[in-house]
Protein backbone atom coordinates (compact mmCIF):
# COMPACT_ATOMS: atom_id res chain seq x y z
CA UNK A 1 0.00 0.00 0.00
CA UNK A 2 1.37 3.59 -0.89
CA UNK A 3 1.39 6.10 2.24
CA UNK A 4 -0.66 8.02 -0.27
CA UNK A 5 -3.49 5.77 -0.47
CA UNK A 6 -2.86 4.85 3.57
CA UNK A 7 -3.30 8.74 4.25
CA UNK A 8 -6.27 9.16 1.89
CA UNK A 9 -8.09 6.20 3.17
CA UNK A 10 -7.69 7.72 6.55
CA UNK A 11 -9.24 11.15 5.66
CA UNK A 12 -12.19 9.28 4.53
CA UNK A 13 -12.47 6.84 7.07
CA UNK A 14 -11.83 8.54 9.84
CA UNK A 15 -12.24 12.53 9.41
CA UNK A 16 -15.69 13.38 10.41
CA UNK A 17 -16.82 15.16 7.40
CA UNK A 18 -16.45 12.37 4.60
CA UNK A 19 -17.36 9.70 7.25
CA UNK A 20 -20.71 11.43 8.24
CA UNK A 21 -21.28 12.07 4.08
CA UNK A 22 -21.00 8.18 3.86
CA UNK A 23 -23.01 7.15 6.70
CA UNK A 24 -26.10 9.58 5.53
CA UNK A 25 -28.49 8.56 2.76
CA UNK A 26 -27.70 11.98 0.85
CA UNK A 27 -26.72 10.03 -2.60
CA UNK A 28 -25.32 13.47 -3.53
CA UNK A 29 -22.97 13.62 -0.94
CA UNK A 30 -21.98 10.08 -2.01
CA UNK A 31 -20.93 10.76 -5.62
CA UNK A 32 -18.94 13.86 -4.45
CA UNK A 33 -17.03 11.66 -2.03
CA UNK A 34 -16.98 9.11 -4.80
CA UNK A 35 -15.48 11.29 -7.28
CA UNK A 36 -13.20 12.71 -5.31
CA UNK A 37 -11.89 9.29 -4.32
CA UNK A 38 -11.27 8.35 -8.33
CA UNK A 39 -9.55 11.59 -8.39
CA UNK A 40 -7.41 11.15 -5.83
CA UNK A 41 -6.73 7.37 -7.05
CA UNK A 42 -6.32 8.55 -10.66
CA UNK A 43 -3.55 11.26 -9.11
CA UNK A 44 -1.26 8.23 -7.91
CA UNK A 45 -0.85 7.47 -11.91
CA UNK A 46 1.77 10.14 -12.37
CA UNK A 47 2.33 11.03 -8.57
CA UNK A 48 1.13 14.58 -9.19
CA UNK A 49 -2.20 14.52 -10.36
CA UNK A 50 -1.02 16.78 -13.08
CA UNK A 51 -3.81 18.97 -15.02
CA UNK A 52 -4.55 18.14 -18.59
CA UNK A 53 -4.36 20.99 -21.31
CA UNK A 54 -7.40 21.60 -23.34
CA UNK A 55 -6.04 19.99 -25.87
CA UNK A 56 -5.45 16.75 -24.21
CA UNK A 57 -8.72 17.36 -22.41
CA UNK A 58 -10.61 16.87 -25.80
CA UNK A 59 -8.34 13.67 -26.76
CA UNK A 60 -9.12 12.23 -23.54
CA UNK A 61 -12.88 12.74 -24.34
CA UNK A 62 -12.98 10.74 -27.25
CA UNK A 63 -10.33 8.27 -26.19
CA UNK A 64 -12.52 7.32 -22.99
CA UNK A 65 -15.58 7.52 -25.79
CA UNK A 66 -14.02 5.56 -28.32
CA UNK A 67 -12.70 2.34 -25.89
CA UNK A 68 -16.12 2.50 -24.20
CA UNK A 69 -17.79 2.45 -27.48
CA UNK A 70 -15.89 -0.64 -28.32
CA UNK A 71 -16.19 -2.60 -25.21
CA UNK A 72 -20.29 -2.05 -25.77
CA UNK A 73 -20.11 -3.46 -29.00
CA UNK A 74 -18.17 -6.73 -28.12
CA UNK A 75 -20.72 -6.67 -25.36
CA UNK A 76 -23.34 -6.40 -27.21
CA UNK A 77 -22.69 -9.18 -29.81
CA UNK A 78 -21.89 -11.61 -27.21
CA UNK A 79 -18.44 -11.16 -28.24
CA UNK A 80 -17.07 -10.86 -24.40
CA UNK A 81 -15.21 -13.99 -25.28
CA UNK A 82 -13.74 -12.94 -28.16
CA UNK A 83 -12.67 -9.58 -26.43
CA UNK A 84 -9.28 -8.37 -28.82
CA UNK A 85 -7.56 -8.28 -25.23
CA UNK A 86 -8.48 -11.65 -24.26
CA UNK A 87 -7.63 -12.91 -27.44
CA UNK A 88 -4.44 -14.35 -28.19
CA UNK A 89 -2.45 -11.96 -29.93
CA UNK A 90 -1.67 -13.62 -33.35
CA UNK A 91 -5.26 -14.08 -33.87
CA UNK A 92 -6.89 -10.32 -33.47
CA UNK A 93 -3.47 -8.42 -35.05
CA UNK A 94 -5.43 -7.63 -38.26
CA UNK A 95 -8.61 -6.47 -36.57
CA UNK A 96 -6.28 -4.08 -34.26
CA UNK A 97 -4.68 -2.80 -36.95
CA UNK A 98 -8.27 -1.92 -38.53
CA UNK A 99 -9.11 0.54 -35.49
CA UNK A 100 -9.09 3.91 -35.13
CA UNK A 101 -7.43 4.22 -32.20
CA UNK A 102 -4.29 1.97 -33.49
CA UNK A 103 -4.13 4.03 -36.15
CA UNK A 104 -4.00 7.46 -33.92
CA UNK A 105 -1.89 5.64 -31.25
CA UNK A 106 0.85 4.67 -34.10
CA UNK A 107 1.06 8.68 -33.97
CA UNK A 108 1.30 9.22 -30.51
CA UNK A 109 4.90 10.04 -29.89
CA UNK A 110 5.42 6.99 -27.09
CA UNK A 111 9.20 8.12 -26.47
CA UNK A 112 11.03 4.79 -25.72
CA UNK A 113 11.18 0.99 -26.26
CA UNK A 114 13.00 0.18 -23.33
CA UNK A 115 13.01 -3.84 -23.94
CA UNK A 116 13.94 -5.14 -27.40
CA UNK A 117 16.10 -7.86 -28.46
CA UNK A 118 17.91 -6.84 -30.83
CA UNK A 119 17.37 -10.00 -33.53
CA UNK A 120 13.64 -10.04 -32.81
CA UNK A 121 12.45 -6.59 -32.72
CA UNK A 122 11.38 -6.20 -36.57
CA UNK A 123 10.00 -8.09 -38.92
CA UNK A 124 10.64 -12.04 -39.80
CA UNK A 125 9.71 -10.81 -43.24
CA UNK A 126 12.94 -8.76 -43.78
CA UNK A 127 14.87 -12.17 -43.39
CA UNK A 128 13.26 -14.53 -45.60
CA UNK A 129 12.62 -10.78 -48.39
CA UNK A 130 15.56 -9.51 -48.01
CA UNK A 131 18.34 -11.37 -45.71
CA UNK A 132 17.95 -14.38 -48.19
CA UNK A 133 19.04 -12.76 -51.16
CA UNK A 134 22.29 -11.74 -49.25
CA UNK A 135 24.81 -13.30 -51.38
CA UNK A 136 26.41 -16.29 -49.21
CA UNK A 137 23.23 -16.62 -47.56
CA UNK A 138 22.86 -20.90 -46.70
CA UNK A 139 19.68 -22.37 -45.10
CA UNK A 140 19.67 -25.76 -43.03
CA UNK A 141 17.41 -27.46 -45.49
CA UNK A 142 18.04 -31.58 -45.98
CA UNK A 143 15.81 -34.15 -47.09
CA UNK A 144 16.18 -35.88 -43.23
CA UNK A 145 17.11 -34.67 -40.16
CA UNK A 146 18.40 -36.33 -36.60
CA UNK A 147 18.55 -35.48 -33.42
CA UNK A 148 21.40 -33.78 -33.48
CA UNK A 149 21.32 -31.62 -36.40
CA UNK A 150 20.18 -27.72 -35.68
CA UNK A 151 16.73 -27.17 -35.90
CA UNK A 152 15.26 -27.22 -40.07
CA UNK A 153 15.52 -23.78 -41.34
CA UNK A 154 18.99 -22.33 -39.41
CA UNK A 155 20.36 -20.49 -41.45
CA UNK A 156 24.37 -19.14 -42.18
CA UNK A 157 26.95 -17.41 -43.73
CA UNK A 158 29.86 -19.07 -45.80
CA UNK A 159 31.99 -17.42 -48.50
CA UNK A 160 32.91 -19.29 -51.99
CA UNK A 161 36.19 -20.99 -50.70
CA UNK A 162 34.26 -22.53 -47.45
CA UNK A 163 33.72 -25.48 -46.34
CA UNK A 164 30.17 -25.71 -46.08
CA UNK A 165 28.06 -27.78 -43.09
CA UNK A 166 26.31 -30.64 -44.26
CA UNK A 167 22.61 -30.25 -44.65
CA UNK A 168 22.87 -26.35 -46.21
CA UNK A 169 22.04 -25.01 -49.28
CA UNK A 170 22.34 -21.79 -50.67
CA UNK A 171 19.17 -19.77 -49.98
CA UNK A 172 19.26 -18.90 -53.89
CA UNK A 173 19.03 -22.57 -54.96
CA UNK A 174 16.30 -23.41 -52.49
CA UNK A 175 13.67 -20.54 -54.14
CA UNK A 176 14.73 -21.12 -57.15
CA UNK A 177 13.51 -25.53 -56.34
CA UNK A 178 10.49 -23.58 -54.89
CA UNK A 179 8.77 -20.54 -54.90
CA UNK A 180 7.04 -21.46 -51.32
CA UNK A 181 10.64 -21.78 -49.46
CA UNK A 182 10.26 -18.05 -48.19
CA UNK A 183 6.65 -18.47 -47.01
CA UNK A 184 8.12 -21.83 -45.27
CA UNK A 185 10.80 -20.90 -43.81
CA UNK A 186 8.88 -17.12 -42.05
CA UNK A 187 6.24 -20.56 -40.68
CA UNK A 188 9.49 -21.85 -39.34
CA UNK A 189 10.13 -18.10 -37.82
CA UNK A 190 7.74 -16.68 -36.29
CA UNK A 191 4.42 -18.00 -34.03
CA UNK A 192 0.69 -18.29 -35.06
CA UNK A 193 -2.76 -18.22 -34.16
CA UNK A 194 -2.37 -22.14 -33.94
CA UNK A 195 0.30 -21.97 -31.09
CA UNK A 196 -2.22 -20.57 -28.51
CA UNK A 197 -2.71 -24.54 -27.55
CA UNK A 198 1.12 -24.55 -26.76
CA UNK A 199 1.81 -25.04 -23.02
CA UNK A 200 4.48 -22.04 -21.86
CA UNK A 201 7.47 -24.47 -21.82
CA UNK A 202 6.45 -25.42 -25.68
CA UNK A 203 6.47 -22.13 -26.77
CA UNK A 204 9.84 -21.57 -25.05
CA UNK A 205 11.27 -24.30 -26.76
CA UNK A 206 9.94 -22.64 -29.95
CA UNK A 207 11.34 -19.43 -28.87
CA UNK A 208 14.03 -20.83 -28.63
CA UNK A 209 14.65 -22.75 -31.70
CA UNK A 210 13.74 -19.44 -33.35
CA UNK A 211 16.91 -17.72 -31.82
CA UNK A 212 18.83 -20.80 -32.98
CA UNK A 213 17.50 -20.83 -36.67
CA UNK A 214 18.77 -16.71 -36.40
CA UNK A 215 21.92 -17.06 -34.94
CA UNK A 216 24.13 -17.72 -37.84
CA UNK A 217 21.91 -14.86 -39.71
CA UNK A 218 22.76 -11.83 -37.11
CA UNK A 219 26.18 -12.84 -36.87
CA UNK A 220 26.75 -11.74 -40.09
CA UNK A 221 27.48 -8.05 -39.89
CA UNK A 222 26.33 -7.10 -43.40
CA UNK A 223 23.18 -8.93 -42.03
CA UNK A 224 22.76 -7.59 -38.77
CA UNK A 225 23.40 -3.94 -40.37
CA UNK A 226 20.53 -4.19 -42.78
CA UNK A 227 17.85 -5.31 -40.14
CA UNK A 228 18.78 -3.26 -37.53
CA UNK A 229 18.50 -0.12 -39.70
CA UNK A 230 15.01 -1.60 -41.13
CA UNK A 231 14.68 -1.56 -37.03
CA UNK A 232 15.36 1.70 -35.85
CA UNK A 233 12.87 3.23 -39.25
CA UNK A 234 10.08 0.94 -37.90
CA UNK A 235 10.13 2.44 -35.07
CA UNK A 236 10.45 5.80 -35.93
CA UNK A 237 7.31 5.16 -38.32
CA UNK A 238 5.59 4.28 -35.15
CA UNK A 239 6.05 7.76 -33.19
CA UNK A 240 9.17 5.39 -31.05
CA UNK A 241 12.26 7.86 -30.79
CA UNK A 242 14.55 6.14 -27.82
CA UNK A 243 15.31 2.43 -28.30
CA UNK A 244 17.68 0.19 -26.02
CA UNK A 245 18.35 -3.37 -26.96
CA UNK A 246 19.44 -5.86 -25.65
CA UNK A 247 22.50 -7.77 -27.48
CA UNK A 248 24.74 -10.66 -26.61
CA UNK A 249 27.54 -9.64 -25.04
CA UNK A 250 29.23 -13.23 -24.20
CA UNK A 251 33.17 -13.51 -23.27
CA UNK A 252 33.72 -16.86 -25.39
CA UNK A 253 30.69 -16.30 -28.43
CA UNK A 254 27.91 -14.59 -30.40
CA UNK A 255 30.71 -12.57 -32.27
CA UNK A 256 30.04 -10.75 -35.74
CA UNK A 257 31.92 -11.72 -38.89
CA UNK A 258 32.39 -10.80 -42.32
CA UNK A 259 32.75 -13.10 -45.08
CA UNK A 260 36.13 -13.00 -45.23
CA UNK A 261 36.21 -14.28 -41.87
CA UNK A 262 37.16 -10.95 -39.84
CA UNK A 263 35.91 -10.89 -36.50
CA UNK A 264 34.45 -8.12 -34.35
CA UNK A 265 33.94 -8.92 -30.69
CA UNK A 266 32.86 -6.51 -28.06
CA UNK A 267 33.42 -2.91 -28.16
CA UNK A 268 34.70 -3.65 -32.05
CA UNK A 269 30.87 -5.13 -32.50
CA UNK A 270 29.26 -2.15 -31.07
CA UNK A 271 30.92 0.12 -33.24
CA UNK A 272 29.15 -1.72 -35.94
CA UNK A 273 25.71 -0.66 -34.43
CA UNK A 274 27.22 2.57 -33.63
CA UNK A 275 27.85 3.04 -37.39
CA UNK A 276 24.25 2.25 -38.14
CA UNK A 277 22.81 4.76 -35.53
CA UNK A 278 25.30 7.53 -36.36
CA UNK A 279 24.43 7.64 -39.71
CA UNK A 280 20.28 7.15 -38.75
CA UNK A 281 20.82 9.98 -36.66
CA UNK A 282 22.23 12.55 -39.77
CA UNK A 283 18.78 11.77 -41.25
CA UNK A 284 16.58 11.71 -37.39
CA UNK A 285 18.41 13.89 -35.52
CA UNK A 286 15.90 13.16 -33.27
CA UNK A 287 16.16 9.55 -32.42
CA UNK A 288 18.66 8.26 -29.80
CA UNK A 289 19.65 4.40 -29.24
CA UNK A 290 21.28 2.51 -26.34
CA UNK A 291 22.94 -1.38 -25.84
CA UNK A 292 22.43 -3.41 -22.76
CA UNK A 293 24.90 -6.03 -22.75
CA UNK A 294 23.74 -9.61 -22.03
CA UNK A 295 24.41 -13.09 -21.14
CA UNK A 296 21.78 -15.61 -20.88
CA UNK A 297 20.90 -17.58 -17.29
CA UNK A 298 21.10 -21.27 -18.59
CA UNK A 299 25.12 -20.89 -18.18
CA UNK A 300 26.89 -21.69 -15.30
CA UNK A 301 27.48 -18.86 -12.61
CA UNK A 302 31.03 -19.41 -13.08
CA UNK A 303 30.72 -18.65 -17.27
CA UNK A 304 27.99 -15.41 -16.65
CA UNK A 305 30.90 -14.23 -14.19
CA UNK A 306 33.39 -14.60 -16.61
CA UNK A 307 30.45 -12.81 -19.21
CA UNK A 308 29.78 -9.74 -16.28
CA UNK A 309 34.10 -8.80 -16.49
CA UNK A 310 33.87 -9.18 -20.52
CA UNK A 311 31.03 -6.40 -20.15
CA UNK A 312 32.61 -4.49 -17.76
CA UNK A 313 35.96 -4.38 -19.66
CA UNK A 314 33.53 -3.06 -22.94
CA UNK A 315 31.53 -0.58 -20.46
CA UNK A 316 35.04 0.53 -19.90
CA UNK A 317 36.09 1.23 -23.92
CA UNK A 318 32.19 2.60 -25.19
CA UNK A 319 30.24 3.96 -21.28
CA UNK A 320 28.31 6.00 -23.39
CA UNK A 321 26.71 3.21 -25.75
CA UNK A 322 26.42 0.26 -23.24
CA UNK A 323 24.17 1.43 -20.53
CA UNK A 324 23.22 -2.01 -18.53
CA UNK A 325 23.66 -5.50 -18.24
CA UNK A 326 21.00 -8.36 -18.15
CA UNK A 327 21.10 -12.39 -17.98
CA UNK A 328 17.42 -13.11 -20.06
CA UNK A 329 16.29 -16.64 -20.95
CA UNK A 330 13.30 -18.33 -19.59
CA UNK A 331 13.42 -18.11 -15.77
CA UNK A 332 11.58 -21.26 -14.78
CA UNK A 333 14.38 -23.31 -17.04
CA UNK A 334 17.60 -21.52 -16.04
CA UNK A 335 19.40 -20.30 -13.05
CA UNK A 336 17.79 -18.40 -10.66
CA UNK A 337 18.98 -14.90 -9.90
CA UNK A 338 20.68 -15.84 -6.67
CA UNK A 339 22.73 -18.04 -8.31
CA UNK A 340 25.12 -15.56 -9.22
CA UNK A 341 23.87 -13.14 -6.59
CA UNK A 342 27.65 -12.97 -5.50
CA UNK A 343 29.11 -11.97 -8.89
CA UNK A 344 26.60 -9.28 -8.68
CA UNK A 345 27.27 -8.10 -5.76
CA UNK A 346 31.41 -7.84 -6.48
CA UNK A 347 29.43 -5.70 -9.75
CA UNK A 348 27.92 -3.12 -7.20
CA UNK A 349 31.49 -3.27 -5.48
CA UNK A 350 33.08 -2.37 -8.38
CA UNK A 351 30.55 0.58 -9.24
CA UNK A 352 31.75 2.00 -5.96
CA UNK A 353 35.06 2.24 -7.33
CA UNK A 354 33.85 3.85 -10.23
CA UNK A 355 32.88 1.90 -12.83
CA UNK A 356 29.22 1.42 -13.16
CA UNK A 357 27.09 -0.93 -15.26
CA UNK A 358 23.91 -0.93 -14.36
CA UNK A 359 21.59 -4.18 -14.06
CA UNK A 360 18.55 -4.49 -15.97
CA UNK A 361 17.19 -7.45 -15.42
CA UNK A 362 14.83 -9.95 -17.28
CA UNK A 363 13.15 -11.02 -13.66
CA UNK A 364 9.66 -11.54 -12.57
CA UNK A 365 8.41 -13.42 -15.77
CA UNK A 366 7.30 -16.38 -13.91
CA UNK A 367 3.99 -17.88 -12.74
CA UNK A 368 6.07 -19.96 -10.55
CA UNK A 369 8.45 -18.41 -8.78
CA UNK A 370 8.61 -14.96 -7.45
CA UNK A 371 11.98 -15.06 -5.65
CA UNK A 372 14.34 -13.65 -8.95
CA UNK A 373 12.42 -10.46 -8.41
CA UNK A 374 12.39 -10.33 -4.75
CA UNK A 375 16.76 -10.64 -5.24
CA UNK A 376 16.84 -8.55 -8.19
CA UNK A 377 14.96 -5.38 -6.30
CA UNK A 378 17.68 -6.39 -3.36
CA UNK A 379 20.67 -6.49 -5.28
CA UNK A 380 19.81 -3.08 -6.91
CA UNK A 381 18.53 -3.49 -10.42
CA UNK A 382 18.44 -0.18 -12.05
CA UNK A 383 15.05 -1.92 -14.20
CA UNK A 384 13.36 -5.04 -14.31
CA UNK A 385 12.76 -6.54 -17.68
CA UNK A 386 8.68 -8.04 -17.29
CA UNK A 387 8.66 -8.27 -13.46
CA UNK A 388 4.74 -8.53 -13.54
CA UNK A 389 5.10 -11.22 -10.55
CA UNK A 390 6.22 -8.02 -8.41
CA UNK A 391 2.03 -7.58 -7.59
CA UNK A 392 2.58 -10.57 -5.22
CA UNK A 393 5.36 -8.64 -2.85
CA UNK A 394 3.65 -5.66 -2.03
CA UNK A 395 6.44 -4.22 0.41
CA UNK A 396 8.71 -4.48 -3.34
CA UNK A 397 6.27 -2.85 -4.88
CA UNK A 398 6.86 0.20 -2.15
CA UNK A 399 10.60 -0.45 -2.59
CA UNK A 400 10.85 -0.17 -6.42
CA UNK A 401 8.34 2.98 -6.28
CA UNK A 402 10.92 5.16 -3.41
CA UNK A 403 14.09 3.90 -5.42
CA UNK A 404 12.86 4.66 -8.80
CA UNK A 405 13.47 0.94 -10.31
CA UNK A 406 11.63 1.31 -13.57
CA UNK A 407 9.58 -1.77 -15.00
CA UNK A 408 9.78 -2.67 -18.45
CA UNK A 409 6.07 -3.98 -19.10
CA UNK A 410 5.72 -6.33 -22.12
CA UNK A 411 1.98 -7.40 -22.65
CA UNK A 412 1.90 -8.89 -25.76
CA UNK A 413 5.13 -11.05 -25.04
CA UNK A 414 3.44 -12.53 -21.83
CA UNK A 415 0.31 -13.18 -23.21
CA UNK A 416 2.08 -14.58 -26.28
CA UNK A 417 4.29 -16.84 -23.99
CA UNK A 418 1.55 -18.35 -22.05
CA UNK A 419 1.48 -16.35 -18.90
CA UNK A 420 -1.62 -15.42 -18.64
CA UNK A 421 -4.44 -15.10 -21.70
CA UNK A 422 -6.25 -11.97 -20.80
CA UNK A 423 -4.76 -8.62 -20.43
CA UNK A 424 -7.38 -6.78 -18.36
CA UNK A 425 -5.98 -9.04 -15.63
CA UNK A 426 -2.21 -7.95 -16.74
CA UNK A 427 -0.82 -6.89 -13.36
CA UNK A 428 0.84 -4.12 -15.02
CA UNK A 429 -2.15 -2.15 -14.44
CA UNK A 430 -2.18 -2.45 -10.59
CA UNK A 431 1.68 -1.19 -10.61
CA UNK A 432 0.64 1.84 -13.15
CA UNK A 433 -2.23 2.54 -10.12
CA UNK A 434 -0.24 2.41 -7.59
CA UNK A 435 2.57 4.85 -9.37
CA UNK A 436 5.44 2.62 -9.80
CA UNK A 437 7.18 3.70 -12.73
CA UNK A 438 5.66 1.66 -15.83
CA UNK A 439 6.87 1.45 -19.16
CA UNK A 440 5.61 -0.42 -22.05
CA UNK A 441 7.73 -2.68 -24.12
CA UNK A 442 7.48 -5.13 -27.13
CA UNK A 443 10.07 -7.72 -26.44
CA UNK A 444 10.53 -9.27 -29.80
CA UNK A 445 7.49 -8.21 -31.73
CA UNK A 446 8.64 -9.72 -34.88
CA UNK A 447 8.09 -13.18 -33.72
CA UNK A 448 4.50 -12.46 -33.30
CA UNK A 449 4.44 -9.86 -36.11
CA UNK A 450 3.69 -6.37 -33.96
CA UNK A 451 5.33 -3.30 -35.18
CA UNK A 452 7.30 -0.75 -32.84
CA UNK A 453 5.16 -0.34 -29.75
CA UNK A 454 1.91 0.59 -30.62
CA UNK A 455 -0.02 -3.04 -30.55
CA UNK A 456 1.19 -3.30 -27.46
CA UNK A 457 0.17 0.36 -26.27
CA UNK A 458 -3.23 -0.43 -27.94
CA UNK A 459 -4.13 -3.54 -26.22
CA UNK A 460 -2.96 -2.01 -22.59
CA UNK A 461 -5.16 1.51 -23.41
CA UNK A 462 -8.28 -0.85 -24.36
CA UNK A 463 -7.57 -3.89 -21.69
CA UNK A 464 -6.85 -1.62 -19.24
CA UNK A 465 -9.43 1.62 -20.18
CA UNK A 466 -6.69 4.05 -19.98
CA UNK A 467 -7.00 7.46 -20.11
CA UNK A 468 -4.49 10.59 -21.36
CA UNK A 469 -2.83 10.77 -18.38
CA UNK A 470 -1.91 7.25 -17.90
CA UNK A 471 -0.91 6.58 -21.46
CA UNK A 472 1.52 10.31 -21.22
CA UNK A 473 3.03 9.05 -18.03
CA UNK A 474 3.98 5.56 -19.59
CA UNK A 475 5.55 7.49 -22.96
CA UNK A 476 7.44 10.24 -20.59
CA UNK A 477 8.46 7.23 -18.12
CA UNK A 478 10.18 5.27 -21.20
CA UNK A 479 12.46 8.21 -21.22
CA UNK A 480 12.87 9.46 -17.95
CA UNK A 481 14.01 5.45 -16.91
CA UNK A 482 15.87 5.33 -19.77
CA UNK A 483 19.80 4.64 -19.98
CA UNK A 484 20.41 7.92 -20.99
CA UNK A 485 22.94 10.14 -19.27
CA UNK A 486 21.36 13.19 -17.66
CA UNK A 487 22.11 15.83 -20.41
CA UNK A 488 20.71 13.43 -23.35
CA UNK A 489 17.75 12.68 -20.96
CA UNK A 490 16.47 15.89 -20.31
CA UNK A 491 16.92 16.97 -24.15
CA UNK A 492 15.20 13.67 -24.88
CA UNK A 493 12.46 14.77 -22.38
CA UNK A 494 11.57 18.16 -23.93
CA UNK A 495 11.42 16.88 -26.97
CA UNK A 496 9.23 14.44 -26.29
CA UNK A 497 7.16 17.11 -24.37
CA UNK A 498 7.31 18.80 -27.58
CA UNK A 499 6.26 16.36 -30.03
CA UNK A 500 3.14 15.02 -27.45
CA UNK A 501 2.15 18.53 -27.14
CA UNK A 502 1.94 19.08 -31.56
CA UNK A 503 0.38 15.84 -31.79
CA UNK A 504 -2.45 16.82 -29.21
CA UNK A 505 -3.17 20.21 -31.13
CA UNK A 506 -3.12 18.44 -34.44
CA UNK A 507 -5.49 15.74 -33.37
CA UNK A 508 -7.84 18.45 -31.73
CA UNK A 509 -7.40 20.39 -35.13
CA UNK A 510 -8.42 17.54 -37.47
CA UNK A 511 -10.53 15.96 -34.53
CA UNK A 512 -9.10 12.20 -35.30
CA UNK A 513 -6.21 13.12 -37.55
CA UNK A 514 -6.27 9.37 -39.33
CA UNK A 515 -3.79 9.67 -41.88
C1 LIG B 1 -5.29 21.60 -11.40
O1 LIG B 1 -6.24 22.62 -11.56
C2 LIG B 1 -6.97 22.93 -10.39
C3 LIG B 1 -8.02 24.00 -10.70
O2 LIG B 1 -8.40 24.02 -12.00
C4 LIG B 1 -6.04 23.42 -9.31
O3 LIG B 1 -6.75 23.65 -8.12
C5 LIG B 1 -4.98 22.36 -9.05
O4 LIG B 1 -4.03 22.84 -8.13
C6 LIG B 1 -4.27 21.96 -10.33
N1 LIG B 1 -3.39 20.84 -10.07
C7 LIG B 1 -2.10 20.82 -10.38
C8 LIG B 1 -1.32 19.63 -9.99
O5 LIG B 1 -1.57 21.73 -10.98
C1 LIG C 1 -11.82 -3.15 -41.39
O1 LIG C 1 -12.74 -2.13 -41.20
C2 LIG C 1 -13.58 -1.89 -42.30
C3 LIG C 1 -14.44 -0.66 -42.02
O2 LIG C 1 -14.93 -0.67 -40.73
C4 LIG C 1 -14.42 -3.14 -42.58
O3 LIG C 1 -15.24 -2.95 -43.69
C5 LIG C 1 -13.47 -4.32 -42.83
O4 LIG C 1 -14.19 -5.52 -42.98
C6 LIG C 1 -12.50 -4.48 -41.67
N1 LIG C 1 -11.50 -5.50 -41.94
C7 LIG C 1 -11.16 -6.41 -41.05
C8 LIG C 1 -10.07 -7.36 -41.44
O5 LIG C 1 -11.69 -6.49 -39.99
C1 LIG D 1 16.92 -34.19 -51.56
O1 LIG D 1 15.92 -34.61 -52.47
C2 LIG D 1 15.97 -33.98 -53.74
C3 LIG D 1 14.80 -34.41 -54.58
O2 LIG D 1 14.10 -35.47 -54.00
C4 LIG D 1 17.29 -34.25 -54.41
O3 LIG D 1 17.36 -33.58 -55.64
C5 LIG D 1 18.40 -33.79 -53.51
O4 LIG D 1 19.65 -34.12 -54.08
C6 LIG D 1 18.30 -34.42 -52.14
N1 LIG D 1 19.30 -33.83 -51.28
C7 LIG D 1 20.03 -34.55 -50.44
C8 LIG D 1 21.00 -33.77 -49.61
O5 LIG D 1 19.93 -35.73 -50.33
C1 LIG E 1 36.47 -17.62 -46.35
O1 LIG E 1 36.33 -17.81 -44.95
C2 LIG E 1 37.42 -18.44 -44.33
C3 LIG E 1 37.04 -18.73 -42.89
O2 LIG E 1 36.45 -17.63 -42.28
C4 LIG E 1 38.64 -17.58 -44.48
O3 LIG E 1 39.76 -18.22 -43.87
C5 LIG E 1 38.94 -17.35 -45.95
O4 LIG E 1 40.01 -16.47 -46.11
C6 LIG E 1 37.70 -16.77 -46.63
N1 LIG E 1 37.91 -16.70 -48.05
C7 LIG E 1 37.70 -15.58 -48.75
C8 LIG E 1 37.90 -15.68 -50.24
O5 LIG E 1 37.36 -14.53 -48.25
ZN1 LIG F 1 12.94 -9.91 -23.16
Amino acid sequence: MTSHVLCFLALVVFAPGPRAALASEDLAEYLKTRAAFLKHEDALVDGAGTNLTEDEAAFDHWLGSTVQEMIQQYKKQRLVDRFLPSTYFPRVRALIENTTLYKVLRQMPKGGALHLHVSASFSMTWVVNQGLDLPGCYVFWPNTTSADDPPLGSLAFYNATQEKKAGYFPAKELIQKDKDFPQKLLKLLTVHEEDESLTSAEIWKKFADIFIRVAGFFTYREALEGYFWATMLEFLEDGVTHLEFRVDLFHDQGFLFDLDGREYRGAAALDVYQKQIQKMQVRHPELTVKLIGTSIRMRSPQVIAEDLAFALEVKAQRPDLLVGWDAPGEEDAGHPTLDYARQLLELKKQAKAGLELPLMLHDGESDWSTMNTVDAVLLGAKRLGHGFNIVRHPLLMEKVREDGVAIEVCPISNQVLRYLSDLRIHPGLQMLKMGLPVTISSDDPGIWGARGLSHDFWEVAVAWQLNTRALKTLARNSIAYSGLAPKEKTEALQRWQRNWQSFMARWRESNTLVI
